[in-house]
């Protein structure tokens, strides 16, 4: 009887979770699908990314997050010069030897946003849609063309139908919850940090990353979009540094998996071949 009452209890919470976890997840706009070079069997890092990825780390991100797990000396594997690594660490005040802690320490770091920033370390593993997320909330932020069409919007008190489905879709936001659209777009106009990807919308972090915030030394574009991709190709490299030997050992173990099927199956047709039937 127990037991029964334990099943009834189950069903009813998956009852009540089941459909608001579904309506959560249909809530936010889709994240865009990236083209990820280090993705599948035998996907590989881009070298040249990684680098550009981890100036944009050092030079913009940790001003606000540290990237622990990581030595600044590992930099060296990505192809940076002993000088590089110790001019980078020096720009934090840091060792080659340390750990790229970032300057900003927790107590402060809670006085300016409310929250203290977290480690990226691990980060492209910890949030659903990894790195397509990451990259997401890197381009989610308002762009001066929606701010001028919320002004526009907003300038005469009410929301047309019209008017609230083409800032619904341009901000990814639900049309069919006008309060909340008309609540995101007096925020975004309060100049709070609007963010498509970010689940509520809006958070702590002000924009980190605009077109040409970093320069290049490769000459390579320095536009938002390549920067997000770097940085998030450099943090996906920071949650595992090891991801290439790993790719490689499992092609190993496969062939040799596979050559040894070859001469299992070799050895069984030579066994069975004296017996006569
Ligand atoms: C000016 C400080 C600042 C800078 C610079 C900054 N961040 Fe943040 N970041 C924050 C704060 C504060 C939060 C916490 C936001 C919150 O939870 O509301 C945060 C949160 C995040 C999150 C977690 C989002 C989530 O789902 O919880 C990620 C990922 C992130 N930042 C990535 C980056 C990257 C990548 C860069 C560099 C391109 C960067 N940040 C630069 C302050 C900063």
């Amino acid at each position: 009887m127990d037991f029964l009452k334990f099943l009834k209890a189950v069903a009813l919470a998956a009852a009540v979770v089941l459909p608001q976890s579904a309506l959560a997840s249909s809530d936010g706009p889709v994240l865009p699908k990236q083209d990820w070079k280090f993705v599948g069997i035998f996907g590989q890092f881009d070298q040249a990314a990684l680098k550009r990825g981890a100036r944009v780390a050092v030079e913009v991100c940790m001003a606000c997050h540290s990237i622990k797990y990581i030595k600044f000396d590992a930099l060296k594997k990505l192809g940076f010069t002993e000088a590089e690594v110790i001019a980078l660490a020096e720009a934090q005040s840091r060792n080659k030897k340390d750990a790229m802690l970032s300057p900003m320490d927790a107590t402060s770091a809670k006085d300016s946003f409310g929250v203290v920033p977290p480690d990226l370390s691990l980060m492209t593993k910890a949030r659903k849609g990894y790195e397509d997320y990451l990259y997401a909330i890197l381009n989610g932020y308002a762009s001066d063309a929606d701010r001028a069409l919320v002004q526009k919007v907003m300038e005469d008190g009410s929301l047309s139908e019209q008017e609230l489905l083409e800032v619904s879709s341009a901000l990814g936001l639900n049309a069919h919850n006008p309060e909340r659209v008309k609540e995101v777009l007096v925020r975004i106009q309060a100049n709070e940090n609007f963010n498509k990807y970010f689940p509520g919308n809006f958070f702590a972090m002000p924009q980190p990353l605009s077109d040409g915030s970093v320069t290049y030394p490769d000459g390579v574009e320095n536009s938002l979009k390549q920067m997000s991709h770097d940085v998030t190709t450099f943090l996906a490299w920071a949650a595992e540094p090891t991801l290439m030997e790993r790719k490689a050992l499992g092609v190993k173990v496969m062939l040799y998996l596979m050559v040894l099927t070859v001469m299992f199956y070799a050895v069984k047709r030579r066994v069975w071949a004296k017996i006569h039937h």
